[in-house]
């Protein structure tokens, strides 16, 4: 018997990176995983690979289409990794368009797709939702700002669905990770792969699997058992600020 078997389990964000080797862990313990991010190609290619998947093509910015794609599903967890950063550098200099694309994705889009499954967790009286928070949502770092500030956000709404949540029996989880290898570099700079490859020299970062086996953990813990925070840092990042390279 696998340790997921059967679990409906949506992923947001689900068509690259954290989100995609997240949904590939899941199934390979048995869940039957709910894809969902805007690149429906992808989706639909990831979906094809794994027992049990469906594919949803969703922007979490959406309030209605979130609501109107996922209130229906019979859920066992979500995962709400669906996230970007844009630019760096300080606020004077900042873009608001950026500023909006982040806010908008990262904090709202969490609230989205918790106002459309949260009511049904509920209601079965079980289900785990798992955020994905950052380190950046815990120690701001220069031209981290609105960025951290979201995640610093989604950190809140951590805490404030701890309490939500009481006595409801659905656990709640943050997931607080590092550096991360995924396309996040190359969104935050618009492209720019050469700026984005400067991130990671010369030390090594967390994969994305790293972060997937954080959240496997926490879901196949006994039902009396919530893992609450965790932070993943890797081994060559001592906070936002230190990171060891060896070039
Ligand atoms: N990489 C890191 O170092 C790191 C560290 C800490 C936390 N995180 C967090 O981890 C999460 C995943 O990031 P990643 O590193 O895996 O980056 P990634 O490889 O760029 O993946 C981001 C995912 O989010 C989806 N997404 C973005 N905007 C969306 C929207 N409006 N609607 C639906 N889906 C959307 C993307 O899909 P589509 O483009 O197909 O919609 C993609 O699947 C984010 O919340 C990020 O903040 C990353």
């Amino acid at each position: 018997m696998k340790r997921l078997e059967a679990r409906r389990i949506l992923v947001t964000g689900a068509s690259a990176g954290i989100g995609e080797a997240t949904a590939r862990a899941l199934a390979a313990e048995g869940a039957r995983v709910v894809l969902a991010a805007r690149r429906k190609e992808r989706l639909a290619q990831l979906a094809s690979e794994l027992a049990g998947a469906i594919a949803i093509a969703l922007d979490v910015r959406d309030a209605a289409a979130c609501e109107r794609e996922l209130a229906p599903l019979d859920l066992d967890g979500a995962i709400l990794n669906a996230g970007l950063g844009r630019g760096l550098g300080s606020i004077a200099d900042g873009r608001v368009d950026e500023w909006n694309e982040m806010l908008d994705t990262n904090v709202k889009g969490v609230l989205h797709v918790l106002h459309a499954v949260l009511p049904k967790l509920i209601g079965r009286g079980r289900g785990d939702v798992v955020l994905l928070g950052s380190v950046a949502g815990r120690q701001v770092y220069p031209g981290g700002n609105v960025y951290c500030a979201s995640k610093f956000a989604v950190r809140a709404l951590y805490e404030a669905l701890r309490v939500d949540l009481a006595g409801k029996n659905v656990r709640v989880t943050t997931v607080d990770p590092g550096m991360v290898l995924t396309d996040f570099s190359i969104t935050r700079f618009h492209g720019d792969h050469e700026r984005a490859a400067k991130v990671y020299q010369g030390m090594t970062p967390l994969a994305p699997s790293d972060v997937a086996d954080a959240i496997v953990f926490a879901l196949t813990r006994p039902p009396h058992v919530n893992v609450g925070e965790i932070v993943l840092w890797p081994t060559d990042q001592a906070s936002t600020t230190q990171v060891t390279r060896r070039t």
